[in-house]
């Protein structure tokens, strides 16, 4: 046991002849594993709210030699995921890969304090209900057409370790990780995989504003034992294997992508800025 020989020279990656949906595709995180896998082989449709974002895309895409499509749709509608599949089954054919990867940073600047059921309407929509609804509804494709597919959703590690300011953002990634690994279980019956990445930051448009400064970027990578920031690459590389024959084995796992920081207390810091200690108070 353990001593056949070791077949494995360096890992393919191939996505030739599969057929790949993601979901938040126009830009950052979404648009780096389309091109990923696009250049591994895959035909990618991308969906989002902005057509001219997803028409970029699709252009990088073709220029690749791959077949690309742009299927615009808001996910806080509470039909538009289930729609969303049903339109990408028309466009592509099959899905054998769904990412989804749409997000936004969950109304942060509010506060928890000033937080509103429209904001929990919004953030649990986006996140919770579109990323489900779009992994079951594509799971149930697979299992139709006897496809060992495999469906990959980026999280947080804010859904992992509790983040202050972020309650909602928090919840609605950790509810992400308890659907992965639900999912898993479930869908492993049918051959069909579901795994997650929770990234710490990643430079992106929706971290842009927290990252204006060489002293903010500076500031935010000293948290990270890795000591920089997270680059869209980073989440495309692991999305790759994760998604790959490669990773046949591998189901309900939440890959924490984030420097290391996990390793070294399991916690966020807590930044001076949030829990100042009043001048004078006896510590
Ligand atoms: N960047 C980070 O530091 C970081 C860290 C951890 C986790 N994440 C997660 O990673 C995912 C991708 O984030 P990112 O950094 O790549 O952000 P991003 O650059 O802002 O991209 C987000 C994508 O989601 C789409 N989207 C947003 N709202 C949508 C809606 N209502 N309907 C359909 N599509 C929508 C956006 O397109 P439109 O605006 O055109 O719709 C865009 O294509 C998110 O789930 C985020 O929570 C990011």
């Amino acid at each position: 046991m353990g001593n056949g020989r070791c077949t494995l020279t360096a890992p393919p990656f191939s996505y030739v002849d599969r057929r790949v949906l993601v979901v938040g595709g126009g830009r950052g995180i979404g648009r780096a594993v389309a091109l990923a896998l696009a250049r591994a082989g895959a035909d990618v449709a991308v969906a989002a709210r902005g057509r001219e974002q997803l028409d970029a895309v699709v252009a990088e895409i073709q220029a690749l030699g791959r077949q690309a499509w742009a299927l615009p749709v808001d996910l806080t509608e509470p039909g538009a995921p289930g729609d969303l599949v049903e339109r990408a089954l028309a466009a592509l054919g099959r899905i054998d890969v769904l990412i989804n990867s749409a997000g936004d940073t969950g109304r942060l600047e509010r506060g928890t304090f000033n937080v509103t059921t429209d904001d929990f309407d919004h953030v649990f929509g986006l996140h919770v209900r579109a990323a489900l609804m779009t992994s079951i509804r594509a799971a149930e494709s697979m299992r139709d057409r006897g496809i060992a597919g495999a469906i990959l959703t980026i999280t947080s590690v804010g859904g992992c370790f509790p983040s202050p300011g972020a309650v909602l953002y928090g919840a609605a990634k950790a509810a992400l990780n308890h659907i992965t690994s639900t999912l898993g279980m479930e869908f492993g019956t049918h051959g069909i995989r579901v795994n997650a990445i929770a990234p710490g930051p990643v430079e992106t448009e929706l971290i842009a504003d927290r990252l204006t400064t060489s002293e903010d970027r500076a500031a935010m990578a000293s948290f990270y034992p890795l000591n920089r920031i997270g680059h869209v690459d980073d989440v495309a590389s692991a999305a790759l294997y994760l998604c790959s024959a490669e990773a046949s084995w591998l189901s309900g796992v939440t890959l924490l992508l984030n420097g290391g920081q996990h390793a070294s207390s399991g916690m966020f810091r807590w930044p001076r800025t949030h829990n100042p200690v009043p001048p004078g108070r006896r510590i």
